[in-house]
């Protein structure tokens, strides 16, 4: 088995939120970490924390030719990605599908899909060549239950559940393993930016129950990658213990 001293992982957006909490807990841990996303200031103060082992990566998931080529323009120390955490993503209005912006239904495809096959396209063939490699991807408990308002954003993240079994099956004997995470509510910037920078709404859909924070996915996602290499961990449903499923929050301890 290979130390975590001698693994790269690629974590995409980790200018915030989950990917910022996993780009942070897997560099103290001591893995070298490719920090990528858009805002290069918060990935420059990410790097600035863990001198030497965190790369920030200023990147748009949604440029194919970019990803292709900031892949193979990666420092050597930081060239072979072992694992990727594909969790770029975002969602876009919160109404009835028959009052949706076509132009966020596209941002929404063009991110969460088309983005996340940018970045595995990239990094894949390494992977494949190496015969080693641990692919993760951030799905939603939208993937799999319908609630009020999700409408295309549940179906990108429908995409990533069923593309990570597919891939799953593609890649049996290949070394790789894939990994989907669907969480339930966690408190980050995601629904400030679906309601389009509302701070105050933004920010009450998390009060009155205890909302996961970013930490508890990152906890996850070490989780995943850390158990032995013939271990898969496939599918991994995270909930806070408030919500029993999409759109049933019951008010809890909040401390
Ligand atoms: N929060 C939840 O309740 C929840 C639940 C289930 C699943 N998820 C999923 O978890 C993932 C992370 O979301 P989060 O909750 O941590 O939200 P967040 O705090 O808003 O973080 C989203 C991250 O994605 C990056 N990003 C967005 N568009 C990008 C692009 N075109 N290119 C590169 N990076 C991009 C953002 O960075 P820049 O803006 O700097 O590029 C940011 O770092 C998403 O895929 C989301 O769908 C979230």
């Amino acid at each position: 088995m290979t130390s975590i001293r001698d693994k790269t992982v690629l974590v995409t957006g980790a200018s915030s939120g989950i990917g910022l909490a996993t780009a942070r807990r897997l560099a103290d841990r001591g893995y070298r970490v490719v920090a990528a996303a858009r805002r290069k200031d918060r990935l420059a103060a990410l790097a600035g924390e863990f001198a030497g082992r965190v790369h920030a990566l200023a990147l748009d998931v949604r440029d194919h030719a970019a990803v292709s080529a900031a892949m193979d323009a990666l420092p050597s120390k930081f060239a072979s990605i072992d694992v990727l955490v594909n969790n770029a993503g975002l969602g876009r209005g919160s109404g009835p599908v028959q009052e949706g912006q076509f132009e966020d239904w596209m941002e929404m495809v063009d991110t969460n899909i088309k983005g996340l096959l940018n970045v595995l396209h990239a990094v894949l063939p390494g992977m494949a060549a190496r015969k080693r490699g641990h692919i993760v991807n951030m799905s939603s408990i939208a993937a799999t239950q319908a609630y009020p308002g999700s409408n295309v954003y549940g179906g990108t993240k429908g995409f990533v559940h069923v593309l990570s079994k597919n891939l799953r099956t593609d890649l049996a004997g290949s070394g790789i393993r894939v990994t989907d995470i669907q969480p339930g509510a966690v408190a980050t910037e995601f629904t400030r930016v679906r309601l389009g920078g509302d701070d105050a709404h933004g920010t009450s859909v998390y009060e009155g129950y205890r909302a996961l924070t970013g930490e508890d996915i990152a906890e996850v996602v070490e989780f995943a990658i850390g158990v032995p290499d013939h271990v898969n961990i496939s599918s991994i449903e995270v909930m806070p213990t408030d919500q029993a499923a999409a759109g049933f929050i019951m008010g809890g301890p909040t401390d």
